[in-house]
Parts: structure tokens; C-alpha cells; sequence
């Protein structure tokens, strides 16, 4: 990182202490300031801020802590505890209100070394996270994230409040709101950006496997076996697992997902050995979180683990602009892929605003690529659908004649309706009255039957 070095203040009466500690700090390429007491460590603040503050717990005038309680909070970037030994505990309960670290004297250097790293870590993205809202107001978007209305201005805010941290995050939303791509966005923002971002879907794995899936398995612990396979709980180590559908996930699966985020390690299936792992974890639901607790289908200690901080997702009907904002977004990637230079005609945008898109982003980035296909060099209003026209669930129709097979006309059914909320499964299946676990089933029957060797194994 090229930049300026970062600002550190020290505090601490104990002067031969504060000097050792000055040297090693500035030795980290910190530029270094010193303070005797808070009230001196104040005016210091005053006169310039600090990137990083490292006070020890107990001073003449009060505590460390008061830093962050009392002084301008623009003005102590990150603080840092230092304590004796005896009070360790006041210094872990200290990290609960905001205390970036701490360290006992004497100081154990390799630790200090790894703390200012973090700082320096922390700093930068934090930063580019305050940057990344200049370009939000000037361009209407948010990383990888498009649109400016107040509603997804305040998703913004909570991303990058919750993104630096190792929070648990709940996001919930109807079908194809975003939600991966808040959780993505989430974890490229994030001290893991380094590391793996590994998406499960827990609806659409067989409920036979969704153990081993997660937690991987050791050879021989069931029929089929063959090697031991490491999980993607394991493969997300370091990094984040994003637990799409989380309410489709059996009972007993959630009680060992919250053994594992708690201890900090998990088995696989089929072992007794205990795996160290480092998972941050961010969910999905299109569900009411609470109501999926009272319905039982999300167990309430899990429910309180992962929504720590929950965001709400609001469905593109009520982000106003952003429809016209995003339409012009998805069909300047079409034009970027296809070397095209088509546009939107003024009519067509105008009905755009009017439809109630059930299937949210996702419907309007489909019908965007279909208008674009079927378009010369303008996009008529002809190829957007009127608003009370197909995209409502009651819209198209198939014909059925008497004596058709159930299972055919069932297919054609399920299939029809697929197409109508593009390709999104749970609206499909609550269109339809079934759950989102039959879909897939179907599905992947369908599939087998279209496959000429037939099934290739049980997926
Ligand atoms: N604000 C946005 N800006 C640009 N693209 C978006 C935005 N929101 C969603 N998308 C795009 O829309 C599609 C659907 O988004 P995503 O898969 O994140 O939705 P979802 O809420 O997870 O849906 P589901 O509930 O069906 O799983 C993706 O292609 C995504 O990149
Ligand atoms: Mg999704």
C-alpha cells in the first residue's frame, strides 16, 4: 500500500516503557507520537488524529477505554489495549466495545508484529470501503452492486458497517434480489477477501448428503465412500461459506453447523477427529427469518448466531429509478459481450417502471437479454410485456388435452412455469403449491430422462 505512513499515539505513564515501545512500533512504519497521561493523550488527538491508538488500561487520570468513550471518535482510528497480566479479563471484555486488540506487557514482539499488520489491514479496507461510497454517489453503484435508491443506499451503509467485521449476517429477500451478491460483495470488503467464498445451497442437496457435503467425509463411513473427501465447510477455511436456503436445512444439520461455527472446529462424517476451522458465515432466506423460528423450519439458537446483523433486501419494485438505472446496466454488458450498440427506447423504459416483477433483478436482467436478442438497434416497447400481461403469475397458458399422462402434463406444467418466473425455483414452486425440494426433484428426473445413457449416477 502506497500511502503515507500511518499515525500511532502512545499512552502510558511508565516513560522507559512507552520509549522501548515507541521504537518498535516506529520500526513497523508507524510515525509515532507519545502521551503521559489521557488528558495529554487528548490534546495530542486534538491536534492532529491517529490512525492507531495504543493505550495502556489503567492511567494517572482514568482508563484507556475513555478514549473511545470520550474523545472525538474521528480521531482515534483504531485502540489498542495494553495491560499487566492481572487484568486480561477487563481487556477481553474491552474488545466487545470496540477495541480493535490488546497485549500484556511485557510485550511479546511476534504479537505486536501480527496486531500493527491488522491495523494496517483494517485501515486499508476501511478505506476503500469510504471510497467505494464516493464512487456509489457519483455513479449509482456499490462495487458490484447497481442502483442509488434510498433503499438500497441504506443496504450499502449496512454492508459496509457489517463487511470489516466477523459478524454473522442474515440476508433475507424474495427470490433474485441479490442476495448472493450482497453476500459476495460482503466478503470481497472483508479481512477474508484472500481466501475462499464458498456458496451452498442447502435446498438443493439431497437431504442424504447434505451432511457429508458440508463437513466432508472419511473413507468407508457409508456405502460409496471410496476416499476421504474434505467438506465445504473445510474448504471454506479462512474465508466465508454462504449458506444460501438455510431454512431448507435438515434440523439435526443445523444443530451441528452451530457446534461447528461455536467450537470453532467440526468431525467428518465417518471420524472422530476434530478439525480446526475458521469460518465466517453468511446465510440467505427469501423467508421471514423470525417466522421461519416460529414455523420450526430455522432452530432459534442458530437464528440468534447468524443474525447478528440482518439485512433486508428490498424488491425492485420499490427502488424506483433503479429499474431504468439497472436496465441500462445489464444491456451495456450485452452490448460490451456482442459488440452491439442497441438502446432502450423511451416507451419501453417507461413500461419497465410499470411491471411488479415478482422475479425482482434477476426477471429484469433476463428480460433485458431476451429485448436485446430480439431488438435491431432500439428496444421497442413491444418487446417489454404490459403490465398486466405475462409476467403475472395468471399470464400465459398451456393446453392440455384430456387423456395426457399425469406426469406429462405435470412436466409441462412445472416447466411452463419455470419459464414464467425465469428460472426462479422457490417462486415456481409456491406458484404451484409444491415445495422448492420437488422441483428439484422433478428436475433432475426431467433431466436424467433427457440424457440418452440415461442417469449418470444420484445427484
Ligand atoms: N443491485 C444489483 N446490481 C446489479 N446486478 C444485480 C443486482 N442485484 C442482483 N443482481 C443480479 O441479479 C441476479 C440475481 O441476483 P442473486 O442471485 O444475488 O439473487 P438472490 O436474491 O440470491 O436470488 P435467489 O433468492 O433466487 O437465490 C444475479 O445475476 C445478480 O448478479
Ligand atoms: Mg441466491
Amino acid at each position: 500500500m502506497s500511502r503515507l505512513p500511518l499515525s500511532a499515539l502512545l499512552v502510558d505513564d511508565d516513560e522507559d516503557f512507552r520509549s522501548s515501545l515507541a521504537m518498535l512500533v516506529a520500526r513497523d512504519g508507524f510515525a509515532v507520537r507519545e502521551a503521559g497521561s489521557l488528558a495529554e493523550a487528548r490534546a495530542r488527538l486534538e491536534e492532529a488524529p491517529a490512525d492507531l491508538v495504543l493505550a495502556d488500561l489503567l492511567l494517572p487520570d482514568g482508563e484507556g477505554l475513555d478514549l473511545l468513550r470520550d474523545a472525538d471518535p474521528e480521531r482515534v482510528g483504531e485502540l489498542i489495549l495494553i495491560t499487566g497480566n492481572a487484568s486480561v479479563e477487563s481487556a477481553v471484555s474491552a474488545l466487545r466495545q470496540g477495541v480493535l486488540d490488546y497485549f500484556t506487557k511485557p510485550v511479546d514482539r511476534v504479537r505486536l508484529k501480527s496486531i500493527l499488520a491488522n491495523v494496517a489491514r483494517t485501515r486499508s479496507l476501511k478505506e476503500e470501503v469510504r471510497s467505494l461510497r464516493t464512487e456509489l454517489r457519483e455513479l449509482g453503484r456499490f462495487g458490484a452492486m447497481v442502483g442509488r435508491s434510498p433503499v438500497m443506499q441504506r443496504v450499502y451503509d449496512l454492508v459496509e458497517r457489517v463487511a470489516p467485521t466477523e459478524a454473522g449476517v442474515m440476508i433475507s429477500g424474495e427470490s433474485g434480489t441479490g442476495k448472493e451478491l450482497v453476500a459476495e460483495t460482503i466478503h470481497r470488503l472483508s479481512r477474508r477477501r484472500e481466501r475462499p467464498f464458498v456458496a451452498v445451497n442447502a435446498g438443493a442437496l439431497a437431504p442424504g448428503i447434505v451432511e457429508s457435503e458440508l463437513f466432508g467425509h472419511e473413507r468407508g463411513a457409508f456405502t460409496g465412500a471410496e476416499r476421504t473427501r474434505r467438506g465445504l465447510f473445510e474448504g471454506a477455511d479462512g474465508g466465508t461459506l454462504f449458506l444460501d436456503e438455510v431454512t431448507e436445512m435438515p434440523a439435526e444439520l443445523q444443530v451441528k453447523l452451530l457446534r461447528a461455527l461455536e467450537s470453532g472446529s467440526l468431525q467428518r462424517v465417518g471420524s472422530s477427529e476434530t478439525i480446526a476451522v475458521d469460518v465466517r458465515v453468511l446465510a440467505a432466506t427469501n423467508r421471514d427469518p423470525e417466522q421461519a423460528v416460529k414455523q420450526g423450519l430455522l432452530r432459534e439458537d442458530l437464528f440468534y448466531r447468524l443474525n447478528v446483523f440482518p439485512i433486508a433486501m428490498p424488491p425492485l419494485r420499490e427502488r424506483g429509478d433503479d429499474i431504468e438505472l439497472l436496465a441500462g446496466h445489464f444491456l451495456a454488458a450485452v452490448n460490451e459481450r456482442e459488440a452491439t450498440e442497441k438502446h432502450w427506447s423511451p416507451a419501453a423504459l417507461r413500461r419497465l417502471r410499470a411491471l411488479t416483477w415478482p422475479g425482482n433483478v434477476r426477471e429484469l436482467k433476463n428480460l433485458v437479454e431476451r429485448a436485446a436478442i430480439m431488438a435491431d438497434d432500439v428496444i421497442g416497447e413491444d418487446l417489454v410485456p404490459c403490465a398486466a400481461g405475462a409476467v403475472s403469475p395468471a399470464g400465459e397458458e398451456i393446453r392440455v388435452r384430456v387423456g395426457t399422462p399425469l406426469a406429462d402434463s405435470e412436466r409441462r406444467l412445472i416447466l411452463a412455469t419455470l419459464a414464467q418466473t425465469g428460472g426462479d425455483k422457490r417462486r415456481a414452486a409456491e406458484i404451484l403449491g409444491i415445495s422448492v425440494k420437488t422441483i428439484y426433484n422433478r428436475l433432475s428426473v426431467y433431466e436424467a430422462a433427457a440424457t440418452p445413457a440415461g442417469r449418470e449416477g444420484d445427484r
